[in-house]
């Protein structure tokens, strides 16, 4: 089968709080974007791997991928749009003349990707359309409304903390997310949802959380320091 990569490195990390991007920061010597982009790189070399970008970041991007080669395996980097849902369909339209059978969509802020997942996502596609890492919420989820004061309690042993990567079936997630252009959903597998496709949820991995904030950063780099690992 033929296996895609779409790795969405185009958002600002407004809530990370910094001028430079999240993804651009690095844990041990490397950025975030190349954690992840080396993490596929490694699993399946044939494969290829889609970058999607903002154009007003290229010299970071350059500084921090410039050395890889551009070709076969990594293709060279598209534009994102101004949601995530649009940096991912460019990224899958740009693959349109791959056709690949297989795309897995991966945010660059989430660079502890491990092949385990990887492989347990792809395991998935053979029965499902979709398949997706999940981590068991352990926390008790309340409901609130506007006020904070809680309407109700959500049984927790039914939810998950869905992670990337996404793996789909090419063709029903390029038509998806066509057919959903201009939505803001903050997955993939929600428009899979809304068409009642159904998608697997499979073991994720704690250090696969999303950098989001500052303190992501400094928790998850103790995580991936070269001692641990
Ligand atoms: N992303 C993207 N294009 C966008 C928005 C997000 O490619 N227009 C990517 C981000 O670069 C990130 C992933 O989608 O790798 C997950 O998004 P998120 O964690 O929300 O990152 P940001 O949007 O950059 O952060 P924030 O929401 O705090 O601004
Ligand atoms: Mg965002």
């Amino acid at each position: 089968k033929k296996i895609s990569v779409v790795i969405v490195a185009a958002g600002s990390g407004s809530r990370f709080g910094d001028p430079l991007p999240k993804q651009y920061h690095h844990i041990g010597d490397k950025t975030l974007l190349r954690h992840s982009i080396e993490a596929f790189m490694q699993l399946c070399p044939a494969h290829h791997i889609q970058v999607v970008y903002n154009p007003l970041h290229q010299n970071h991007l350059d500084a921090a991928i410039g050395d890889l080669i551009t070709g076969k395996n990594l293709r060279a980097a598209v534009a994102g749009g101004v949601t995530r849902q649009q940096s991912v369909l460019n990224g899958l339209r740009a693959l349109k003349d791959v056709t690949p059978d297989y795309v897995l969509v991966h945010d660059a802020a989430r660079p502890g990707i491990d092949p385990d997942v990887i492989y347990r996502v792809l395991d998935a596609l053979q029965e499902h359309k979709g398949a997706i890492p999940g981590i068991a919420v352990h926390d008790t989820i309340k409901q609130c409304n506007d006020d904070k004061v809680i309407l109700r309690t959500i049984a927790r042993d039914t939810l998950m903390r869905a992670q990337t990567p996404q793996g789909f079936d090419f063709n029903t997630i390029l038509m998806a997310h066509t057919k959903f252009e201009g939505l803001e959903m903050t997955d993939d597998a929600s428009l899979l949802e809304q068409m009642g496709i159904s998608v697997k949820c499979v073991q994720g991995s704690e250090r696969n959380d999303k950098i989001t904030r500052r303190h992501d950063l400094i928790r998850l780099g103790e995580h991936l320091s070269p001692e641990n690992s």
